[in-house]
């Protein structure tokens, strides 16, 4: 440490004099001080700074095996639940084409009907209308679920379901039922499984593939935009594939007279902007139903 010798007293200096020497030593102490301080501070932030590196480098290390596993663990998840839910659908589809093969005489109209409604929706995914509302998972959806639309017919007896000629309007209300047969049977199993978007979808196919634009079908009668797109989609395609199909009641229609109908129920049986699309895209449609049959 200085030795402060200027400060030892002499009277031919004023104070002021005195005053101004200490200032400067005292300034001069500072100085080196703060320094020295800064020294150490440099010193510890240097060492401080290399243990985070080290601590840094160490965490990224971490998080990037982390990553790795969680990326394997969720392709492990995404493969069981694939497996799982190709195997139930594999399973439901095998029960529908069961319910299915009592009244169906070709066999493939649960194919062609959910081949069909997924073209639709592809379509109408294009319509920034519909393009928030279909999504992939909604198309997904429409494809496995639109199957299910009639599965309530395993409750309608064989002198209905299977009758030549006209129903009298006793049987055709037995008919009728299948819609809330299969739509109460859905729901009890949503019920179980409320987040489930597929049975969900199942459910509103399976109500409302009966119900016409016009409000004149049933079980309900509702009308319009009311009616789930679902079940729009649903009724157009069902009953394009009836027309096409030979029936207990009737032969087999050529695509061209098929088409002449769905033009002519425009806005009754059919929402008008489904109708559109069916007409812009027939060769499409017609193409994708003759490949199943
Ligand atoms: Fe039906
Ligand atoms: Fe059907």
């Amino acid at each position: 440490m200085e030795k402060i010798n200027f400060i030892e007293y002499n009277e031919s200096l004023n104070d002021d004099y005195a005053k101004l020497q200490l200032e400067r030593f005292v300034d001069r102490i500072d100085s080196q001080n703060l320094n020295k301080l800064m020294t150490d501070l440099m010193l510890k932030y240097s060492e401080l700074s290399k243990s985070f590196e080290e601590k840094n480098q160490l965490l990224l290390e971490n998080r990037v095996i982390l990553e790795r596993y969680n990326t394997q663990l969720e392709e492990l998840v995404n493969e069981k639940v694939n497996e799982i839910s190709e195997s139930q659908m594999s399973t439901i589809f095998a029960l529908v084409k069961l319910a299915e093969s009592r009244d169906d005489e070709t066999g493939a109209h649960v194919e062609r009907t959910a081949e069909l409604c997924k073209l639709m929706a592809l379509y109408l995914k294009e319509d920034p209308k519909y393009s928030n509302i279909i999504n992939n998972e909604y198309i997904d959806n429409i494809y496995k679920a639109s199957p299910l639309h009639d599965i309530g017919k395993v409750g309608i007896p064989d002198n209905i379901l299977l009758k030549k000629g006209r129903l009298t309007k006793d049987e055709f209300q037995v008919m009728k039922s299948h819609v809330e047969i299969g739509y109460e049977t859905l729901k009890e199993v949503h019920s179980k499984y409320e987040v489930n978007s597929f049975l969900k979808m199942g459910m509103d196919i399976t109500r409302n593939h009966h119900e016409k634009w016009d409000g004149t079908g049933y079980p309900r009668g509702i009308k319009g935009e009311d009616i789930p797109l679902s079940g729009r989609i649903m009724a157009i395609v069902d009953v394009y594939d009836a027309l096409r199909s030979k029936r207990v009641y009737k032969e087999a229609y050529s695509h061209a007279k098929s088409m002449k109908l769905i033009k002519q129920n425009r806005g009754k049986h059919f929402d008008p902007k489904l109708v559109d699309v069916f007409i812009q895209h027939h060769t499409e449609f017609r193409k994708r139903h003759d490949f199943f049959k």
